[in-house]
């Protein structure tokens, strides 16, 4: 049986990997590592709790010494690496927790990982990655696996950071490894700091929707299981050394998204057409605001056959059923520092 290390598995993307790879391949031993910070959230993991193949394991991994210590106690064949500070507005207030993680967490691995493989034989190291580290796109362009690298947040910057650390260990060490850097996620338990889910929190309590600036800025979104379908290709046909863009070719305009999501909450609330798009309020802009990402995804369209297989209309439908009948999960994580964060960020802008 191999054993395959999860970091970050009790968090939106991560929950997400854990369950398709506990539940897709039960010869895998899959050992999910969280450190359960604010994001962290193993209520996402209940339905699998109990399964023979899983085991969570809470830790740090800006703490090389216990990283050492769990790799000699468990024999890793494979890591998928998604642990990381993964919040923009978080990195421009406080960047420092996004240096250590991203950039520490991510070396301590590659170290653990360097030692304990001597045969890197049947080995693998997965880096989840973001596709902010090249930067932003005017109104034409794709951003494709050779486009160079132009981080502009502190988060973009410390995802680079790492990015560049997993390939030099490839090229210096020989350690075997595998890239993706995929757009925007959007789905089922994704923390209501996100823009989609927090303006469903909103719309909800008829609270006022906070578009940055005039709305005009562009992402890729891609449902979180298409995204979770991809790792699991990547990590298992990928090519050692190699990058895979990830995307959905589903470009909107921030204003544009929350319209549509406004008349889908409006019907599923049984509001009156236009109840909550009366909620949107334009507010200051986001420093350094990137205009625009997408992705082109032929690399992994053509050598994986991964596509995505939900329309964004299905994807967001779901995932507002998923929150609607979900409150507890909203209660307890909007309840406590939460709503600290929620002042500072929205409240005093
Ligand atoms: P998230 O913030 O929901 O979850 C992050 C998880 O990492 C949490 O469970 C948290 O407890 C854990 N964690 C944080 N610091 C840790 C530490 N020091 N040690 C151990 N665990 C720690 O993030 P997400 O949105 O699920 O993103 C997961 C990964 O995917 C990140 O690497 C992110 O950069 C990347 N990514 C995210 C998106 C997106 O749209 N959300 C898109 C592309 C790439
Ligand atoms: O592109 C991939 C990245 O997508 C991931 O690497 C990040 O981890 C993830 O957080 C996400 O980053 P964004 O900054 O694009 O996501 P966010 O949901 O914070 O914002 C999406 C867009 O909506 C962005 O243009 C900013 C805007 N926004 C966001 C919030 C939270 C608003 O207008 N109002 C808001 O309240």
């Amino acid at each position: 049986m191999r054993t395959l290390l999860i970091t970050g598995g009790a968090g939106f993307i991560g929950s997400h990997v854990v369950r398709k790879m506990v539940l897709d391949h039960p010869d895998t031993r899959v050992v999910n590592l969280d450190k359960l910070t604010y994001a962290g959230n193993l209520g996402n993991l209940k339905d699998i709790e109990g399964r023979p193949n899983y085991q969570f394991i809470r830790g740090d991994i800006v703490d090389a010494a216990f990283l050492e210590k769990l790799f000699r106690s468990h024999r890793m064949d494979g890591v998928i690496h998604l642990a990381a500070e993964s919040h923009v507005d978080r990195s421009i207030a406080d960047p420092m927790a996004f240096i250590q993680t991203n950039i520490m967490g991510t070396v301590n691995l590659l170290n653990a990982c360097r030692r304990s493989w001597n045969d890197p034989e049947g080995k693998r190291f997965y880096h989840i990655s973001t596709d902010e580290v090249y930067g932003s796109l005017g109104k034409e362009g794709l951003f494709k696996e050779e486009t160079p690298y132009d981080p502009r947040s502190p988060y973009s910057a410390s995802k680079a950071s790492s990015d560049h650390l997993v390939r030099a260990y490839h090229h210096t060490y020989k350690l075997p490894v595998v890239i993706s850097n995929c757009s925007n996620n959007y789905g089922p338990n994704q923390f209501p700091e996100k823009l989609i889910p927090l303006a469903i929190n909103n719309i909800l309590h008829m609270k006022p929707i906070p578009i940055y600036g005039k709305g005009e800025n562009v992402r890729d979104w891609l449902y979180v299981k298409d995204h979770a379908a991809a790792i699991d290709l990547i990590f298992n046909k990928g090519t050692n050394g190699r990058t895979y863009n990830i995307g959905g070719m589903n470009e909107w305009k921030n204003i544009d998204l929350i319209r549509l999501l406004c008349d889908i909450m409006d019907e599923k609330l049984d509001r009156k057409p236009g109840t909550s798009a009366g909620l949107i309020t334009f507010v200051k802009d986001r420093a350094g605001h990137d205009l625009r990402y997408a992705i082109d995804n032929s690399r992994i369209r053509d050598e994986l056959d991964w596509y995505p297989a939900h329309t964004f209309e299905a994807g967001l439908t779901r995932t507002v059923e998923w929150y609607l009948s979900n409150p507890e999960w909203m209660q307890q994580i909007t309840s406590g520092a939460y709503q600290t964060y929620y002042d500072r960020q929205y409240i005093q802008r």
